[in-house]
Parts: structure tokens; sequence; C-alpha cells
């Protein structure tokens, strides 16, 4: 996408699809009334007969309107400024299917809506993200079904907000490379395919990218990682993706679960629904969507990404409840259930990483747990730290993204649920607080580091029947949060 900034009268822009608003007192915006005064009144005829009220997301689509270059003019309503989260993403979603169906080019006014909380900025960004999710669509697998196509020039009306729709093109970028990876059929995307888009995604990006198989991390110690990997004849992976743009500093750290498909293991999973496990690498795929977008940008930081990707199965050689493991930490590990996987292959990538590159922060995403989905459903990100600044840091990015995470407990009375008669520490935590006993057996890899793991159980897809699909997230809350850390 080709962005442009635009200042002058709005009837004289040439474009395929022109976007204005109108409130929900029905009052025409300056553009909207500069297209009406160029057309003798042709908008208000139309709010007036009723054709359209100024309702959050409405709009109207008018063609060759006289006195106005534009091919059509998309007049949207926005509701009452200043507008919440749930109006301002309905009309940002209702602009961007307007000009995200038409190719070629559109023009956006949306400077009626920016307000202190939301400047013209923050418009900007979020339509070009929305625009990124109106034209994604998975064919890689559906035979006959194609891209849609590409709008080639967005021109904003407005302040010059260049750098941010740039900001945002790559983040819809990665936003949307993740949701690719998350849709694809676990027996192509496996942890071997998430390895070879790792190299592919680094060799291109001038990445480092360190790629161990399970025999590497069986040999190295790390017992957790492989008592899930031995299980799959699919070999576990773990992938370090280093990128450098600020010297020496030290790094901050990104660790995605990349269970490419989670059957419970011996500790079986129910039939029903089972399908969505192999969304169980939505951690890794916003990892590696979060790399594609430090790619695109380039930014002053150091980043380390690290991928701990295996498939859960039951299997002769899988592991079994019972089974005592020895981590990368050299602690002792219960399996008490081998659905509790997640937090095996997360656990040695935290030592491994935190050992070899000492990062400045560590963040990890993982669809780790139905107890947070319980809590959260699908609108938080369930988040856990004992770092307050950590946790403001990253609630803001997810305010400010809309990509949003909601601080669930993470004490130490909650550590002796994870006791075991027979290793320092058992896999599970019986019954209470689920989301919470997950995030404390993290906690026991990541001493003296400044951690948050980020629970996506809920928001990593979403819908039913044919709209089922991956939604990328958290790509915008962790690029929105790296892109902070900018000096
Ligand atoms: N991948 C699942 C968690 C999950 C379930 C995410 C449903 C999204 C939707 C994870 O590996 C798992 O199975 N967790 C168990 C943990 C339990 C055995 C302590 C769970 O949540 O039931
Ligand atoms: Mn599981
Ligand atoms: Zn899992």
């Amino acid at each position: 996408m080709e962005f442009q900034i635009y200042t002058g009268n709005p009837s004289e822009l040439q474009t395929d699809c022109l976007v204005v608003t109108l409130d929900s007192s029905n009052t025409l915006s300056a553009s909207a009334s500069d297209i009406d005064n160029a057309s003798n009144g042709a908008l208000q005829a139309r709010v007036d007969g009723g054709d359209i009220k100024g309702t959050p997301g409405s709009s109207l689509t008018l063609y060759s309107l006289a006195g106005t270059a534009a091919t059509r003019v998309v007049l949207t309503g926005t509701g009452e400024a200043p507008l919440n989260k749930v109006n301002a993403n309905k009309v940002v979603t209702a602009v961007a299917s307007a000009v995200a169906a038409k190719k070629g080019s559109a023009a956006v006014d949306l400077t009626s809506l920016a307000s202190d909380e939301y400047p013209q900025a923050w418009w900007a960004e979020q339509l070009v993200l929305a625009i990124h999710a109106a034209q994604y669509q998975f064919t890689a697998t559906v035979p006959g079904k194609e891209a849609k196509p590409e709008l080639e020039t967005l021109t904003w009306i407005g302040e010059d907000v260049s750098a941010e729709l740039r900001v945002a093109d790559a983040k819809g970028l990665g936003t949307s490379y993740a949701k690719e990876l998350g849709n694809m059929p676990p027996n192509i995307c496996t942890p071997s395919y998430l390895a070879s888009e790792s190299q592919k995604l680094s060799d291109a990006a001038g990445f480092t990218c360190k790629i161990y198989d399970e025999k590497e991390m069986e040999e190295m110690g790390a017992g957790a990682f492989y008592s899930v990997s031995k299980g799959s004849s699919e070999p576990g992976k773990l992938i370090i993706m280093e990128y450098k743009g600020a010297g020496d500093d030290a790094p901050h750290m990104l660790v995605g679960k990349g269970i490419t498909f989670d059957t419970g293991g011996i500790s079986l999973k129910p039939g029903a629904k089972m399908d969505e496990m192999k969304y169980d690498m939505c951690g890794a795929a916003s990892v590696l969507g979060t790399m594609k977008t430090i790619a695109e940008l380039k930014p002053a930081i150091n980043v380390v990404a690290i991928i701990t990707s295996a498939e859960n199965m039951p299997a002769g050689d899988a592991s079994k409840p019972g089974d005592v493991v020895t981590t990368l930490s050299g602690q002792t590990v219960e399996i008490l259930n081998t659905d509790a996987e997640g937090r095996l292959v997360l656990c040695d990538a935290l030592t491994l990483g935190i050992r070899d590159y000492q990062p400045a922060t560590c963040v990890d995403v993982a669809t780790l747990t139905g107890a947070c989905m319980a809590a959260l459903g699908k609108v938080n990100s369930g988040l856990f730290t004992t770092d307050d600044a950590l946790a403001e840091e990253l609630k803001s990015a997810g305010a400010y993204s809309g990509d949003r995470v909601w601080q669930l407990p993470l004490e130490d009375d909650y550590q002796s649920l994870l006791d075991s008669n027979f290793a320092d520490i058992a896999n599970i935590g019986g019954p209470l607080a689920g989301a919470t006993t997950a995030a404390c057996f993290l906690s026991r890899f990541t001493e003296g580091t400044r951690w948050a793991h980020v629970d996506i159980a809920g928001p990593a897809w979403g819908g039913d029947g044919t709209s089922k699909g991956a939604t990328g997230r958290p790509v915008p809350l962790l690029t929105t949060y790296l892109l902070n850390k900018i000096q």
C-alpha cells in the first residue's frame, strides 16, 4: 500500500473511493460539507431523506456526484464524539471494508473523530490495520479461492501522519502473516515448517537464525521440551532469531509457544473441536509476525525471538502421567498431565534464552490454558507478571493498539499448588486458578529476569463455522510494546 497526505478540497481529489463522515446529530463533517457544496447538496439531501443515519458504522455509497472528482463517495456514520472503543472499532471496520472491497485508490477523512485520547495518528494507524484485516483471505489450501485485490494507494486527508501510516502498514503485514501461519493446517504447519518459515524470514531480513532439533535439545539437557516432542514423528524444533538494531544493548526477548497440534498426548483431549488445537502454535505465529514487522521497520532496538515448537501426540514413546523429567534448569518436573505441555516446552526455552542472551525483558506468549479463556473470553489476553513497570508497558500498548490484556494474579501464595511428592515441581496445579498456576510454573524458570507471560488462549482465534480463523493477536500488542522502547 502506498500512502499520501492531502490537505486540499476533497471534491477535487481523484480517487476510486472517497470516505467522509456524518455524526449522530446528522451533521456532515467539514470534508462531507465540501462534497455537499460541490455537488449542490447531494449529501444533505440523502441525509434529510433518511437514507443514512449517523450511527457508528452505517454507510451510504454515492456514485458520480456532480462537481466531485472521486469515482464514488462513501458517507459513513460515526455516532457521537468522542467515540468509545466499541464504536471506534465499528467505524474503522466499516471504512476499511468500504475501501478494501475495491482495488485501486481510496481517500479517507476521519479528522472529525480526532480527540486528545485518539488523535489523527491513532485513527490512521487503526484504519491501516483494519484495511489489512479486511483484505486478509486464507487461500493456501482452498481450491479456487483467490486473494482479494489490494488497495494500491491510501490518501489520508488531514495532518501529516505518514510515519504512523508506515508503521501501521508493517504491523498489518505482521498480523496477517501470523494469521496465515495460524490458519495453515497442522499437517503442513509442523515444527519443521515453522523452522523453515523462520529461516526464510531471517534470510530476507538479515536476522541470525539458529535452529535446534529435538535431539540437540535432549543432549543439551532440555528434558521438558524433549518429553513433549519425543511422542511425535514430527521432530520438535527450538528456533532463535536475533535482530540487532541497537548495538550491544541487552535485547528484548519474545518466546512463543508453537505446539503445531495439541492432542493432549496420553492425557488425550475429547474429540469435539479438536481441530482447533492446530491453533496451539499461535503464540509462535505472533512472535514470527512481530519479527516480520521488525524486519519491515528495522527499529533501533535489539530483539531475540524464540519459538519453541513440537507436536503433542499420544504414542508408544510419548510421556506418561507420572513421568519425571529433568529440565534444562536442572529442576525436575512430575508430568501429572501430558496435556499441560505448553509450559513444558516453554520452560526450557525460557532457561536457554535467559542463559544465552541475558535479556533486558522477556515476554512469553502462549495459548496456555482453557482456564484463561474461561476467565477472560476472547476480548482480553491474560497478563501475568510481578514486574509492575512491565505490566504497565504491556497494558498501555494493549490499550493503544486495541489488542488488550487484563492482569491476573501471580502471587507466591499460589506456588504451593504445584508441589510434587516425586519431583521439584508438578506440571499441573489442580482445578483451582488454572491460568495462574500455569504462570507460576513458568515463573520458576525466569528468576531475576524482568518477565511477563501473556496467555492468548481466548483471543488467538475466533469465529465459528466458515468465519473461524486466527486473529493474528497479539501482534498489534507486541509490536506496539517493542516500538515504544525506542528511545
Ligand atoms: N493448548 C491448551 C490450552 C487451550 C485449550 C487453549 C483450549 C485454547 C483453547 C493447553 O495445552 C492445555 O491443554 N491446557 C490444559 C491444562 C490443564 C491440563 C492443566 C487445559 O487448559 O485444560
Ligand atoms: Mn495441552
Ligand atoms: Zn497446548
